[in-house]
Parts: structure tokens; C-alpha cells; sequence
């Protein structure tokens, strides 16, 4: 089997990524191998993927020949790295002028910590978000030093389908993970507290969870098409003696911004320890 695209951890992240560039043909399937922990997980592994993708578990023999290909996504866990070990044959030979390329999108697994564990390989950090899955995703990348101008373009193209791309110093990616790839986490939460406020004040919950989410959406659109500051929007929307600044009111009391600015800086500093607690 010629392996063009090797998969080291084919869960919700690396799907999302490699179905849009089967879609586009950009790989056939039939050069694709994705490796999963468990061989229980293959099936799901399968689900919305062209069947002549082969999939098999890290426990399976053939799952060796994902060494072969010369570019590879690292999707597994950041605390599951340590079970991903690179053979000593796929180390460069003299014969071979480039190394082959790993991308991971490990969290918080610095580029340093890819290439002690992958050092026949040249290591790229890329930092997705789930809004990928839905094509409308961002991704950071942070480059090695030792990656040429095509192996660059490489990887623009494997993010380019799901999501708009940030190149930026690596130290900026835990900053740039803990706002966009933790950021729909947070504002779930607050749709979703959003919608039991509605409950609260009575109306049924199908229509409170889709009022949210439209609220949500066309707030969105409103902020992107008109280019206004969200303060802006704020003010717009409060008028004096109103509904909606009693409740600005509530939040700035209960603490919703402060919380949220604290968030994301604990996120980035979660993701700044996780290279030094895979490690250990
Ligand atoms: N989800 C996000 O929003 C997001 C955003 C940015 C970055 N990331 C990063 O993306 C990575 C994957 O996240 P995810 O949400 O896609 O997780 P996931 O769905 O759990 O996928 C992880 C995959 O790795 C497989 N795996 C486990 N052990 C393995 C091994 N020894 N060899 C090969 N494969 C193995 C798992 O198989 P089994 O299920 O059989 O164990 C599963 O298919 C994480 O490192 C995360 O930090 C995620």
C-alpha cells in the first residue's frame, strides 16, 4: 500500500481535518492510513469516511507502515504522546534530502518536545479549533526552523479547507489555544445558561435552546459584516432605564467578564505546562 498521508489518531480532530481534502481530491483514500488506540474504535474511526481509507489500531501490526508516509498528522491526546514512538528506520538517511513532515495538534505539546520525541522528522505545531468541522475553524501554526518554503505550503493547504490560518511565534500559541480552541467551550456554556434563563422566565425549552443559538449567530454576523467594536454593540443595545442594562447590571456584579478574562488566562497557562507534564 503506497501511503501518501499517515494519521496518528484518527478521533473527531484529525477527521476533520482529512475529510474536506478527500472531498477536495486533494488525497485519495486509498493512500490514507489512520491509526486508532483501540481496534473497538476503527468502525467509528470509518464513520463519514470514503471506505477505501484504511484504518487500523495502534495494537495491529500494519500500523508500523504509518511510519512510511511522507506526511503525518499527530491527533492523539496530549497525554497519550508518550505511547506514539517514532522507529529508528524512519530516522533520515544520507540518501534522503528532506525529512519527512509531522504536523501535530497536540495542545500545549511544544515544537522542542515534537522534535526530542520525532527526530527524524520535521515537526510543525498547528492549533485548530472544532469550528473546523463546520469550515469555519482558525488555525495557528508555528513553524520550525528547519522547514523549507513547499514543505510550508504543505501544510497551509491541509488547513486552508476548514479554517482561516494564523502564522505566528510559538510562544503566542498558548494565548491564541486558550481564546479559540477553549473559546467554544465558554461560549457554550454561556448559550446554554442563556437558554435556562429563558426557561426561567418561562418560555419552553426548544424554543429557548434556539433562540440562544440564533441570538448567538446573527450577533455574530452583526459584530463581522458591520465591523462594529463589541462595546458598541453594547451600548447600542442598552438604553437608559431598560431591560438590558439592569441585566449589564447583573453580570458586571456577578463578575461574567472578569471570569471570562481569567479564563482564557488560565487556559494558556494550562497549555504552557502541558509539554513539562507529558514529560514527566
Ligand atoms: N477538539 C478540539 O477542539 C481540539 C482543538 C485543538 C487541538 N486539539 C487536539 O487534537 C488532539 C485530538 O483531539 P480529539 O478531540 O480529536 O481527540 P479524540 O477524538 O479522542 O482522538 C484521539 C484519537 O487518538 C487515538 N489514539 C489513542 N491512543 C493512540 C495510539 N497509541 N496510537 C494511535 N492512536 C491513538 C484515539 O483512538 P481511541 O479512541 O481508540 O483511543 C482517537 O482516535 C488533542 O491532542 C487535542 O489537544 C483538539
Amino acid at each position: 500500500m503506497e501511503i501518501s498521508i499517515g494519521i496518528i489518531g484518527l478521533g473527531s480532530m484529525a477527521k476533520a481535518i482529512i475529510s474536506p481534502l478527500l472531498k477536495r481530491g486533494e488525497y485519495h483514500p486509498q493512500h490514507v492510513l489512520g491509526i486508532v488506540g483501540r481496534s473497538s474504535s476503527i468502525s467509528s474511526a470509518l464513520n463519514d469516511l470514503p471506505k477505501e481509507v484504511k484504518v487500523v489500531s495502534s495494537e495491529d501490526s500494519f500500523s508500523r507502515e504509518v511510519w512510511k508516509a511522507p506526511l503525518k498528522i499527530l491527533a492523539v491526546k496530549p497525554q497519550q504522546l508518550n505511547q506514539i514512538k517514532e522507529p529508528v528506520s524512519s530516522f533520515q538517511s544520507n540518501d534522503q534530502p528532506l525529512k519527512p513532515l509531522l504536523i501535530s495538534v497536540l495542545a500545549g505539546i511544544t515544537l522542542k518536545s515534537l522534535n526530542k520525541a520525532f527526530p527524524g522528522h520535521t515537526c510543525v505545531r498547528a492549533v485548530p479549533n472544532t469550528p473546523s468541522l463546520v469550515g469555519q475553524g482558525l488555525t495557528g501554526l508555528a513553524w520550525p526552523d528547519d522547514i523549507t518554503i513547499d514543505q510550508k505550503e504543505v501544510v497551509r493547504k491541509i488547513f486552508e479547507p476548514i479554517s482561516e490560518i494564523y502564522e505566528l511565534e510559538e510562544q503566542k500559541l498558548d494565548s491564541f489555544l486558550a481564546l479559540t480552541s477553549s473559546g467554544p467551550a465558554y461560549i457554550a456554556l454561556v448559550v446554554e445558561a442563556m437558554a435556562d434563563g429563558a426557561v426561567a422566565a418561562g418560555l419552553p425549552r426548544y424554543l429557548s435552546n434556539q433562540l440562544a443559538h440564533k441570538t448567538l449567530s446573527g450577533t455574530a454576523s452583526l459584530l463581522r459584516e458591520k465591523k462594529i467594536h463589541p462595546a458598541q454593540l453594547k451600548d447600542m443595545v442598552a438604553s437608559p432605564a431598560g431591560t438590558t442594562i439592569s441585566a449589564l447590571r447583573h453580570l458586571e456584579l456577578a463578575g461574567l467578564r472578569s471570569a471570562l478574562i481569567e479564563a482564557v488566562v488560565l487556559a494558556a497557562q494550562k497549555s504552557r505546562l502541558l509539554s513539562e507534564e507529558v514529560s514527566t
